[in-house]
């Protein structure tokens, strides 16, 4: 029960949220995704909410419900998520929290690809465009602060900086989901936040927690904005 508080911090502030993976057809019965079960980016969406904000929440196809108290836009792949998360703007706040796959197929097979005698099929891909880049870097109308998710499995810091400096994002909340964290698919999240201050690294707490830490850190700084 996330029902939106009238009069907390975040009341009057349209927030975009991006979540969950992406699914990239590859023929009507097969496609390509990143692992993403939704959770991170479920739970800051409705720890914003729960702060009073008005959320637009755009998500792939997730394996948790969207939260209640936000208005749902689901899409399934990269283009349609970018297509939904301009059409949501203007916003004062956008978080891009899904996973977005990187490539589409170059061309999807109008019928399915069977199996034949003479080889295994290729795929060629093309590049998806990138929200968070592009949702950055806008000239006119850019949200007020513009936040990204960098998932690395090697040297997070580092990757994560160089990252926010790439897309042009304001903050960059970096995890390591290498094997053995257990943070894909689990509840909990060890996060580092990368800001123009530097990086700040958060204990390892639940989802939850850092949604809602995230969410205050958001209404701090629109506060002192
Ligand atoms: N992102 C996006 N659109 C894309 C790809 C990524 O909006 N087409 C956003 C993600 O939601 C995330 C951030 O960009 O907030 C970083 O995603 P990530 O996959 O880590 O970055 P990439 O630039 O795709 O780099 P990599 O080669 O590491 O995948
Ligand atoms: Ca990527």
């Amino acid at each position: 029960i996330a029902a939106r508080l009238a009069d907390g911090p975040l009341k009057g502030r349209r927030i975009v949220v991006t979540s969950g993976p992406t699914h990239e057809p590859i023929d009507p019965v097969r496609y390509i995704a990143n692992r993403s079960s939704g959770a991170q980016g479920t739970a800051i969406a409705r720890a914003l909410a729960a702060l009073g904000a008005e959320v637009v929440f755009v998500t792939g196809p997730a394996q948790v419900a969207p939260p209640e108290g936000v208005t749902v836009h689901k899409v399934e792949t990269a283009r349609q998520m970018r297509d939904a998360a301009l059409a949501a703007l203007p916003a004062d706040v956008v978080i891009c929290a899904a996973a977005v796959a990187d490539w589409r197929m170059a061309e999807e097979a109008a019928s399915k690809i069977k199996k034949t005698r003479d080889g295994l099929p290729t795929l060629s891909f093309a590049e998806n465009p990138d929200i968070l880049a592009e949702i950055s870097q806008m000239e006119t109308g850019r949200p007020a602060l513009v936040v990204g998710f960098a998932a690395e499995t090697d040297d997070v810091e580092a990757n994560a900086t160089a990252k926010r400096a790439r897309k042009g994002c304001d903050w960059i909340v970096a995890n390591d989901v290498s094997p053995g964290t257990g943070i894909m698919g689990g509840a909990e999240n060890a996060v580092t936040l990368i800001s123009e201050e530097g990086a700040e690294a958060w204990p390892r707490m639940t989802k939850d927690r850092v949604a809602r830490r995230i969410a205050e850190k958001i209404a701090d700084a629109l506060r002192a904005g």
